[in-house]
C-alpha cells in the first residue's frame, strides 16, 4: 500500500514536470521566456532585445516612491513566468503575456468609450479625439487585470495591443464550434494571452504586482514618482475666457464673478493674449495686455491667478524665434518651427523666456494644446529633428516634454504649478496637468474620468456649453466634481450665469465644489504619497459588482467557460477620495441607476441608509448631483467660499460622518503653494468617530504625523446618519 503510494507521488511528480517541461519548450515556439529582475518593491522588469528609443522612466516625473511601495507589504511576482515570453524579429519585436479565461483588461490609455479592454486591438498612437481603439490624448500602453497586476510596455513607440485577441496555433485553444450550428460560435474566439508588438529592436516590460488592482495601480503611480501633488488653488474653480478677450475684459469679468457671488481662482487665457497665434509667439499682446505686470498682480490682489494658452510651435514673431531655430524640427505646424525639447538649448531658451516673461510677474501655469499628434496637422513620420529623436518618439511624447520642463522650470523657483495639456502618455502621474478635449460628449467625459484613474493621469470634464438647462447644469454638477472644475468658454462665450434660469443650480454645484476642498485636498495628497488616484473607476473599488453580472450569467459562465466574457462594466459613476461615490447625471434625465458595492452606503445630503452591494434606482432634482458615502465615511468640509484664499490660518471645517458604527479619516495640511512637502513640510491629522456605551458617536481629531502646524480647526461634527 504504502509502496504504491509513494509510486504515485513520484509519477505524478514526473508528470507535472514532463507536462512544465512541454510547456516550457514546445508550445509558444521560438518565444524565450522572459527573464525578470525585481527593480523595486512589487515591481519587475524583463528586457527583449535593445532598447533604442526613449523609455517612459526617461520621461517620468519623479523618482519610484520605494518606502511607500514598501509599505505595501511584501508581494510576489503575480502570474506564472514561464508563460511569459518575448521575441525580436527583425525589426518587431513582440510579447505574450498570459491571461486567464475570465480575468477582464482595464487600462491602456484614457479612452472615451469605453473601459474593458479584452476582446478588441488598440493600436496605441498619441492622438486628438478618444476614439475607442486607441489614438487617444495618452495612449499609455500600461494596463491592469482583474487579478490584481499591472504590466507596462515601457517603450513610447506606436504599439499594438492584443488583450485576450489572436489565437496563437501553438497555444490552448478554446473549442472549435461550427458556426453553422453552434450558437456559442465566437467571431473573437477567446485567447489565454495578452500579445503586443512593436516596430524596434526591443522593448522593456514592467510588471507591477497588486494584490488588488488598485494596489497596482498605486505601485504604477509611485514608481513613476507619485501622483501630482497641486497647489490648493488649483481646485477652486477655473474659467477660460474668450480668445482674443483684453485685459479690460478679463477685469469686466472677474468683476462679475464676483458680482453674481460665484467662485473663481484662476483665469485662463486663451491664444488671443499673444501678440500672433498660431503659431504662437510667447509674447504678450501689446494692443490686448499693455501692461502684463499690472494686470497679473491685479488678479493676484484679488485670488485670481492667470493661465497661459500656448502650443509649442513658434512664430517668426516671437523674440526668441531666431535663437530656437538651430533647434527645430525639419517641418513646421501650422507654420511655426517645432522645437526639439528634448535639447538642453531648447529648453533654456525656452524655460528662461517663460520664467522671465511670465513666471516672475506671477502666471501661475500653462494650458499645452495641440501636442497630442493629429495626423494633419502635425509633422510627418518622416520628419527629423536635430538630436536624431525620430518623428514618431517626438509625436507620442511631446505632451511628456512640455510637462516635465515646465514642471521643472516651477519646482526651480519653490512654486507649485497646475495646468492643462491635450497630449500625454505613461509616467505622467507625477505632472500636475490635467488632460481635456475638443470632443464634447457628457457620458463620453465621464467614462474618461474613470479611464484615467487606470492609466495614472488626470482628465477634466469641462464644460463649454450646453443644449438645454439641465445640460448645463449636469455638466457643470460632473466637472465641480473632477479634478479639475473648468468652464472653457474660448469659442462660446459662456459664463456660469449664461443661462439665467439656472443661475441658482449652477452657483449651488461651483459652491459644493469649494466646500469639499479639504476633502479634495487630501485626495490629492493620498495621490501623491500613496498613489491612490483621487478619481477612481468603479472597478478599483473592493467588492466592486459589474452592472450585469447577474446570478444567470454567472450560471452562464460556469456551463461556457469560453464564453469571452467581457463584462459591461460601470462607466457612468466614479470614486471622489476615500468614500465619495459620485454618480453624475446626463441632459434631461430624471433618474438613473446606481450600483453600490458591498457594504452600507448612504445619501450624502441626508445621511440615509440607500443599499448595500446592490443596483439601485435615484430620482434626483436638477440642483442635486447624486452623491453616495461609504459606511463609516467621514467627509472633511470647509464653509462656503468664493476663492481658495479662504484657506488662512483658523479655516473653520464643518465634518460630516455617515453610518452607526463610526469610523476614521485622514486630513492633510501643508503650505498649499510650495515643493516644502518634499522636505516633509506637512502634516497628516486623524479624524475619528466613536461610540460610547449609550450609543453617541462623538468625534476626535488628532496629529498622526509631521510638523507642520495646522491650519484648520473643526467647529461642527456633523452626524448624518440617525443613530
Ligand atoms: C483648441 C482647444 C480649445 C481652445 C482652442 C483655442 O485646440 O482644444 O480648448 O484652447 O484651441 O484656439
Amino acid at each position: 500500500m504504502k509502496f504504491l503510494k509513494w509510486l504515485f507521488i513520484v509519477l505524478s511528480v514526473i508528470w507535472v514536470n514532463v507536462c512544465a517541461y512541454a510547456l516550457e519548450n514546445t508550445s509558444i515556439k521560438g518565444m524565450n521566456v522572459l527573464d525578470w529582475q525585481e527593480i523595486a518593491p512589487g515591481v519587475w522588469s524583463a528586457q527583449i532585445g535593445s532598447i533604442e528609443s526613449l523609455t517612459f522612466r526617461e520621461m517620468a516625473g519623479g523618482e519610484p516612491k520605494v518606502d511607500a511601495m514598501k509599505a505595501m507589504g511584501k508581494v510576489t511576482f503575480p502570474f506564472e513566468q514561464r508563460l511569459a515570453r518575448g521575441q525580436v524579429v527583425g525589426q518587431r519585436t513582440s510579447v505574450r503575456l498570459p491571461l486567464g479565461i475570465n480575468e477582464q483588461v482595464y487600462g491602456l490609455g484614457m479612452q472615451f468609450k469605453n473601459m474593458n479592454r479584452r476582446g478588441q486591438v488598440y493600436h496605441l498612437r498619441t492622438d486628438h479625439y478618444g476614439g475607442n481603439l486607441g489614438r487617444t490624448h495618452a495612449p499609455s500602453p500600461f494596463y491592469v487585470t482583474s487579478d490584481g497586476y499591472g504590466v507596462l510596455f515601457n517603450t513610447v513607440k506606436w504599439i499594438s495591443v492584443y488583450p485576450g485577441v489572436g489565437n496563437r496555433k501553438d497555444s490552448v485553444l478554446p473549442p472549435f464550434r461550427d458556426r453553422t450550428t453552434d450558437p456559442a460560435w465566437q467571431a473573437v474566439p477567446t485567447s489565454d494571452a495578452v500579445e503586443a508588438s512593436t516596430h524596434s529592436a526591443g522593448m522593456e516590460i514592467i510588471v507591477f504586482a497588486g494584490p488588488t488592482t488598485l494596489d497596482a495601480v498605486r505601485r504604477y503611480n509611485l514608481y513613476f514618482g507619485g501622483g501630482a501633488m497641486v497647489p490648493r488653488w488649483g481646485l477652486g474653480f477655473w474659467h477660460r475666457v474668450p480668445t482674443a478677450a483684453s485685459d479690460k475684459e478679463v477685469t469686466d469679468e472677474v468683476d462679475e464673478f464676483e458680482k453674481r457671488d460665484f467662485p473663481l481662482d484662476v483665469i485662463g487665457l486663451e491664444p488671443g493674449w499673444q501678440s500672433f497665434a498660431y503659431p504662437g509667439s510667447f509674447d504678450w499682446s501689446p494692443k490686448r495686455f499693455p501692461d502684463p505686470k499690472g494686470f497679473s498682480q491685479s488678479m493676484i490682489d484679488r485670488g485670481v491667478r492667470l493661465n497661459l494658452w500656448e502650443n509649442p510651435y513658434i512664430s517668426p514673431e516671437s523674440s526668441i524665434f531666431e535663437a530656437m531655430k538651430p533647434y527645430t524640427g525639419s517641418h513646421t505646424v501650422w507654420l511655426g518651427e517645432v522645437p526639439d525639447y528634448t535639447l538642453a538649448e531648447a529648453r533654456e531658451l525656452l524655460t528662461s523666456h517663460h520664467q522671465k516673461n511670465h513666471l516672475e510677474i506671477g502666471i501661475s501655469g500653462y494650458k499645452f494644446d495641440e501636442v497630442d499628434g493629429i495626423d494633419n496637422w502635425l509633422w510627418p513620420d518622416h520628419a527629423t529633428f536635430p538630436s536624431g529623436t525620430s518623428a514618431e518618439d517626438m509625436r507620442q511624447t511631446y505632451g511628456l516634454q512640455m510637462q516635465q520642463m515646465i514642471t521643472d522650470m516651477y519646482r526651480k523657483t519653490n512654486t507649485r504649478t497646475y495646468g492643462l495639456v491635450r497630449g500625454s502618455n505613461a509616467g505622467a502621474s507625477a505632472y500636475p496637468f490635467a488632460i481635456y478635449s475638443d470632443y464634447y460628449n457628457h457620458e463620453g467625459f465621464v467614462t474618461a474620468l474613470c479611464n484615467s484613474s487606470l492609466s495614472g493621469v488626470l482628465w477634466t470634464p469641462e464644460i463649454r456649453s450646453a443644449r438645454s438647462d439641465a445640460d448645463w447644469v449636469r455638466r457643470m454638477q460632473t466637472v465641480c466634481f473632477s479634478p479639475m472644475a473648468m468652464l472653457n468658454a474660448w469659442a462660446s462665450k459662456t459664463k456660469p450665469w449664461s443661462r439665467t434660469k439656472v443661475d441658482d443650480e449652477i452657483r449651488e454645484a461651483m459652491k459644493w465644489r469649494m466646500r469639499f476642498l479639504p476633502y479634495l485636498y487630501t485626495a490629492f495628497a493620498q495621490y501623491h504619497f500613496e498613489g491612490t488616484p483621487p478619481f477612481r473607476a468603479m472597478v478599483l473599488e473592493p467588492g466592486y459588482i459589474p452592472a450585469n453580472d447577474t446570478k444567470e450569467q454567472a450560471l452562464d459562465d460556469v456551463k461556457n467557460p469560453y464564453a469571452q466574457a467581457v463584462r459591461r462594466d460601470v462607466t457612468d459613476q466614479y470614486m471622489m477620495g476615500d468614500v465619495l461615490l459620485v454618480a453624475p447625471m446626463f441632459g434631461r434625465q430624471k433618474e438613473r441607476t446606481v450600483v453600490l458595492p458591498p457594504g452600507n452606503w448612504y445619501d450624502f445630503y441626508t445621511g440615509e441608509l440607500v443599499g448595500n452591494g446592490e443596483v439601485i434606482q435615484v430620482e434626483v432634482e436638477l440642483d442635486k448631483i447624486p452623491l453616495f458615502v461609504k459606511d463609516g465615511g467621514i467627509i472633511p468640509l470647509m464653509k462656503e467660499a468664493n476663492n481658495t484664499r479662504a484657506w488662512k490660518k483658523g479655516v473653520e471645517l464643518e465634518v460630516r460622518c455617515y453610518g452607526v458604527k463610526g469610523g476614521t479619516a485622514m486630513v492633510y495640511d501643508d503650505d498649499g503653494t510650495s515643493f516644502g512637502y518634499e522636505n516633509g513640510e506637512y502634516s497628516w491629522y486623524r479624524l475619528s468617530t466613536q461610540k460610547s456605551d449609550a450609543g453617541a458617536l462623538s468625534g476626535h481629531l488628532e496629529q498622526v504625523s509631521g510638523d507642520f502646524p495646522k491650519t484648520f480647526e473643526v467647529v461642527h461634527w456633523n452626524f448624518m446618519t440617525k443613530q
